[in-house]
């Protein structure tokens, strides 16, 4: 699909429906970026990053190989959630621009072929929203059946607390209303009632006031605590997937070509449920199963964790798409593991405590692997070859440490590193007066691990990984393929085929930090040639007997197989 092929314009045609002429499953090729635009570069000097400073940064990103940008929550809000506590559904953040700002940068991105999608939070609001003000203020108003109250905080009480580190109940008593109202997050973010269809109503409102501003997509929020139900844990119920559904037919009506991705921290059978049976649901979820056992796999050199949850994960509907990330902008969550393997976790990942935050760990990819460059390429090698669409976390690409003196989640979220002038290229302010101090220490400070020395350097991991997205990007088979394990005797390496039609790849990971050597029993593909595609060197070609390959320390191979 060359870039000529895709046009971003939206019209109106003669019904009020608006047509787009894009490839409708665009998201299963896409190679996504997460930007905290706070964080990434600031345009007017005031310390903060915003849209001014992002738009100016988007060839960094176009070269990256990126094709679809998620940004997080950039409305109005008292950024006590970093805005996942929406305040104003319809506006910018004034520190992040105006509404004029982020159209132009929504423009400038399409122009270059690049996609947006942001951070819809449907499940709560902050409690500084006009809608939870007016409900709070008048029993009568007609705001406050939006959220859920009670008399009695103990109901739904089977539902578990999900910022453990906080919060103490789901209920908290509102003096000016006289009742207590229901959150699964912080206390200042009400939850929604989603019984009322007026929310329903508002809430795809404010989808279409975006869209209508030829955005791409939603990176849904919190999506498996909409109902609530005594008896239940008040996660996944049948209502929330029907609010899905009416979601994504109210999108695929109106703005075709829309993305909806779901953030749903469930275990593998739970989420699958959110692409919807007939995939009529989200076209794409996180795969939050997949993730902490990417980092299980390479730190026990052993390939069981990856490959079991994979061959676990139900079947999805033939238009979705998981989405897979090494990182994010949160703790590395260990929800969905077993307690024996989030001990493991804990003990190879998070031996100081501040590092723990919640149910996970709050550092940054680089960090986390104590900077083991091996060790991170092989992790790339996964999430560029396992069945999905990649996600990268800003920053990441240039090994940007974390600071763990930060509260909550904010040391994951310093200022991006662009050179190794003042506040590291990210801002021309005064350095006392940025939203959060630039990562300084001696091995991950600015002065050396920037975006313009990573560039200046062959050898960098930014110039490495932009080779290996570029490539990813060349076999489709990557993108759309299946993918069968094969089971070589060696347990330290993970072998897989991708196919797609006749596109057959072939990818072996070392996840072993010493040299390891496979056999592997390809006799159906015997006289096919393995061609390396970094080099495009041919290997010998597969014969009857077990074919035999040897990787260096967490060394990997892509090949394409090809007949003869
Ligand atoms: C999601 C976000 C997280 C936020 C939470 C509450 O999990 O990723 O950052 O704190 O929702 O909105
Ligand atoms: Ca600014």
């Amino acid at each position: 699909m060359s870039s000529s092929e895709i046009s971003t314009f939206t019209q109106e045609d003669g019904d009020g429906r608006i047509a787009t002429n894009r490839e409708p499953d665009w998201y299963k090729d896409a190679i996504f970026y997460e930007v905290y635009v706070r964080g990434f570069a600031d345009g007017n000097a005031d310390g903060i990053g915003d849209f001014i400073g992002l738009t100016e940064k988007l060839p960094y990103i176009k070269e990256l190989g990126v094709n679809c940008i998620w940004l997080l929550p950039m409305y109005p809000s008292p950024l006590r959630d970093d805005g996942y506590d929406i305040a104003d559904y319809y506006n910018i953040h004034p520190d992040m621009g105006t509404l004029g700002d982020f159209e132009e940068f929504l423009r400038q991105a399409h122009e270059l072929d690049i996609r947006v999608v942001v951070d819809l939070v449907v499940n709560h609001t902050s409690s500084e929203c006009e809608w939870f003000k007016a409900a709070r203020q008048d029993p009568n108003s007609p705001y406050r059946d939006y959220y859920v109250w009670s008399d009695d905080p103990t109901r739904y009480s089977d539902a578990r607390i999900i910022f453990l580190d906080t919060e103490t109940s789901n209920w908290t008593f509102d003096p000016v209303a006289g009742q207590h109202y229901w959150h699964r997050f912080f206390s200042h973010q009400p939850d929604l009632n989603f019984e009322n269809p007026k929310v329903h109503e508002e809430l795809l409102k404010v989808a279409d006031f975006w869209l209508e501003k030829g955005l791409d997509g939603f990176r849904v929020d919190a999506i498996p605590y909409l109902y609530e139900e005594e008896g239940t844990n008040c996660e996944n119920l049948p209502k929330t997937h029907e609010f899905c559904k009416k979601l994504r037919e109210h999108v695929d009506r109106k703005f075709p070509g829309t993305l909806l991705l779901a953030e749903a921290n469930q275990w593998p059978e739970d989420v699958v449920e959110y692409f919807g049976k007939e995939g009529d649901e989200f076209h794409m979820c996180f795969n939050f199963p997949l993730m902490p056992r990417m980092f299980m796999s390479v730190r026990r050199e052993d390939r069981k964790p990856v490959e079991d949850i994979i061959l676990n994960l139900p079947k999805i509907p033939p238009n979705a798409q998981w989405c897979q990330f090494l990182r994010n902008h949160d703790e590395l969550s260990l929800e969905m593991v077993t307690d024996e393997e989030r001990d493991y976790m804990y003990t190879e990942y998070a031996r100081d405590p501040r590092m723990k935050i919640n149910l996970g760990i709050r550092r940054r990819l680089f960090p986390l692997m104590e900077n083991n460059r091996r060790a991170i390429e092989i992790l790339h090698s996964l999430l560029l070859t396992l069945p999905g669409s990649p996600i990268l976390y800003y920053g990441d690409e240039i090994g940007m440490g974390d600071n763990i003196y930060l509260g909550d989640r904010n040391g994951v979220r310093t200022p991006m590193q662009w050179t190794g002038d003042r506040n590291a290229g990210f801002s021309r302010s005064d350095p006392s007066r940025l939203y959060c101090p630039v990562i300084a220490d001696p091995v991950y400070g600015f002065q050396g691990v920037n975006v313009e020395s990573a560039s200046r350097h062959e050898s960098s991991f930014l110039n490495w990984l932009k080779r290996l997205i570029r490539i990813r990007k060349r076999y489709i088979a990557f993108a759309r393929g299946e993918v069968h394990f094969l089971h070589p005797a060696n347990h330290r390496v993970i072998t897989y085929l991708c196919i797609h039609g006749d596109e057959i790849m072939l990818v072996i990971n070392n996840l072993s930090r010493f040299s390891q050597y496979v056999e592997i029993d390809m006799r159906d593909f015997a006289g096919y040639t393995p061609i390396d595609v970094f080099s495009s060197n041919p290997f010998p070609q597969i014969g009857e007997l077990p074919y035999l390959v040897t990787c260096g320390p967490h060394g990997f191979y892509w090949f394409k197989l090809e007949k003869g």
